[in-house]
């Protein structure tokens, strides 16, 4: 059987919940507040990472849109991230018109470099955008000094990081505007979608009207919006999902605490938590010297061990940018993630740990 590295867990409570949907023939509302499903998920989001408010969209990218609109990003201004993410970071920055400046890795946890951020900033910056990059909390306390200091706004990309705390606050809720993705690989899902939080009423009330066209009572644009909205049917399912979250996330730390001992006396560089961090163990990530030699012995066993993320994105055909990040460049040929996830067996880890061993 091949061991996905991420893969969604769908019961029957999804079953049942999306079949409701279905039933009632509600399959979305454009009103301000949004469905009975996206309010219902909305409140168990706030709960869950405690933020005062909560706005579900559909997907991880629409939601670090969202926020970008929100902070009046726009055409001239400067946008801070790391290279080392999905491109849909660098993206959602590239939709607005604003000009993405990517900043290198600290390469104990693969997330933004606080003192390379300070270098990079200009005049035309306008907001930070950290991301807590496998699950591992961004070096936030820092980057929130930095911010304050040059009078910035922050983005936390917390779309791999739901449920990961530094002191207790979660991933997403330091910034201004924390987003999240519920994309099916994600630590749960919604189908596709994605949720941003903020403790501020103003832009609160702001993302409502950027996930609807901008409007408040209907047909009455007030400022620049699309159609973001999370259709219910996606909302009934994240809403049992997140109900099971604290146990897909304690399976997911358990594999891991395993995966450590198994892996402790090899020269590998293993994934830690720092004090005072939990991570969600969203991705289980190793250097390793060969590490394509590595993942080709893995998949060829049917273990679905990842490389996030071979090519940065600064070095894409797209973006093909030249500036030089060190670190970033080490970590795109060294990094490789292994299958913790909730179904992967005690089993699976001990043949994990073997193949790697077989070739250090
Ligand atoms: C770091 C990061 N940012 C943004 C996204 C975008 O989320 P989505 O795929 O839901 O649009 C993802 C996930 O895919 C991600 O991993």
């Amino acid at each position: 059987m091949p061991v996905p590295i991420n893969i969604p867990i769908i019961g029957k409570e999804e079953i049942k919940a999306v079949n409701q949907v279905l039933k009632s023939g509600v399959l979305t509302s454009a009103a301000k507040n949004g469905g009975k499903n996206v309010q219902e998920f909305e409140k168990l989001a706030c709960k869950y990472v405690k933020s005062k408010f909560a706005v579900s969209v559909n997907s991880g990218t629409a939601s670090l849109q969202a926020a970008l609109l929100a902070l009046d990003v726009q055409k001239g201004d400067e946008v801070l991230l790391p290279s080392f993410t999905f491109v849909a970071t660098a993206n959602a920055v590239v939709s607005t018109g604003a000009k993405p400046v990517f900043v290198d890795i600290l390469q104990d946890n693969y997330t933004m470099d606080p003192e390379d951020l300070a270098k990079k900033i200009t005049k035309k910056s306008k907001v930070i955008i950290p991301v807590h990059l496998y699950g591992n909390v961004a070096y936030i306390d820092r980057i929130i000094e930095i911010a304050r200091k040059n009078n910035l706004r922050i983005i936390e990309d917390a779309a791999q990081s739901l449920g990961s705390t530094l002191k207790g606050k979660h991933t997403g809720t330091f910034g201004d505007i924390g987003s999240y993705s519920l994309y099916p690989a994600k630590v749960m899902t919604a189908g596709e979608g994605g949720f941003l939080v903020t403790n501020d009423k103003q832009l609160h009330e702001k993302l409502l009207m950027i996930r609807n066209h901008g409007m408040v009572h209907g047909y009455d644009t007030k400022i620049l919006g699309l159609n973001l909205r999370l259709p219910e049917i996606s909302a009934a399912i994240a809403k049992e999902q997140i109900k099971k979250l604290p146990k897909f996330l304690a399976k997911r730390r358990k594999n891991s605490q395993q995966l450590s001992k198994l892996l402790s006396k090899t020269d590998l560089t293993l994934p830690h938590e720092r004090k005072n961090e939990k991570v969600n163990w969203y991705l289980y990530t190793i250097a390793a010297k060969n590490r394509d030699k590595l993942l080709k012995a893995l998949n060829s066993k049917g273990i679905g061990a990842v490389a996030y993320y071979p090519t940065p994105v600064h070095k894409t055909p797209y973006y093909h940018s030249k500036v030089t990040l060190k670190t970033t460049e080490w970590a795109a040929l060294h990094v490789l993630s292994l299958p913790v996830q909730p179904q992967v067996t005690p089993q699976n880890l001990s043949q994990t740990a073997s193949v790697i061993k077989s070739l250090l």
